[in-house]
């Protein structure tokens, strides 16, 4: 399966996908690029680091379409099959959805639908949650709400600031990340509604 990640910054994420696929955690599948929407973002040395292609599609004051439209093309011209959001921090146009129906993941750090949005660590923390977590969910046109692949719980202990449970949270993403997408990569799975089984 030819994956394409898209990120916006440090990138921790999509290098545990490329690990994982680099050392056949993740068997029958390759990292076709790496998309940043940022040019400064963290995670593209890292992806080149690791022999991975990296594109930079900046925003340019275009529409959300018109730039959705060439990382489409960019992801389509490698013949990409399924799409990673890594700490990707922009909400994808209809087209953008339409054009890899149910093939676009994404993972959240909040147990959703509890806090969706920017800094989820903070906003759980914040309102004061026991129990917070991460999702790794399809993803539709609407933010951070489409059918969820797999959910992990992450204890928030008294001594805790948003700071040490975003950490605590991300030990947790990498591994659930790819989880997740051993999951799709075997392709015996099924969406029904907002449901997805496997075995
Ligand atoms: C991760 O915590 C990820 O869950 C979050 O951004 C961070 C990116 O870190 N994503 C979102 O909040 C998406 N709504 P990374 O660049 O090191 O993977």
């Amino acid at each position: 399966m030819k994956i394409g990640i898209l990120i916006s910054g440090r990138g921790s994420n999509m290098v545990a996908i490329v690990e994982a696929v680099q050392s056949g955690q993740l068997p029958n599948s390759e990292v076709v690029v790496v998309i940043s929407d940022k040019k400064s973002a963290e995670g593209l040395e890292k992806a080149k680091a690791r022999g991975v292609e990296t594109v930079v599609v900046a925003r340019k004051q275009r529409s959300r379409e018109e730039h959705d439209a060439e990382i489409i093309a960019e992801l389509k011209r490698r013949g990409t099959e399924l799409v990673c959001l890594a700490g990707y921090m922009r909400l994808l146009s209809g087209d953008f959805v339409a054009a890899f129906p149910n093939k676009i993941v994404n993972i959240h750090p909040s147990l959703l639908p509890a806090f969706p949005g920017l800094e989820a660590q903070r906003q759980a923390f914040d309102y004061g949650v026991k129990i917070s977590g991460c999702t790794v969910h399809f993803v539709d046109e609407d933010l951070d709400h489409g059918a969820i692949i797999l959910q992990k719980a992450v204890e928030v202990a008294d001594t805790d600031t948003a700071e040490t449970l975003s950490a605590k949270i991300l030990e947790h993403e990498h591994a659930l990340y790819i989880e997740a997408l051993r999951i799709i990569v075997r392709k015996n799975y099924k969406i029904v509604g907002r449901k997805v089984f496997y075995d």
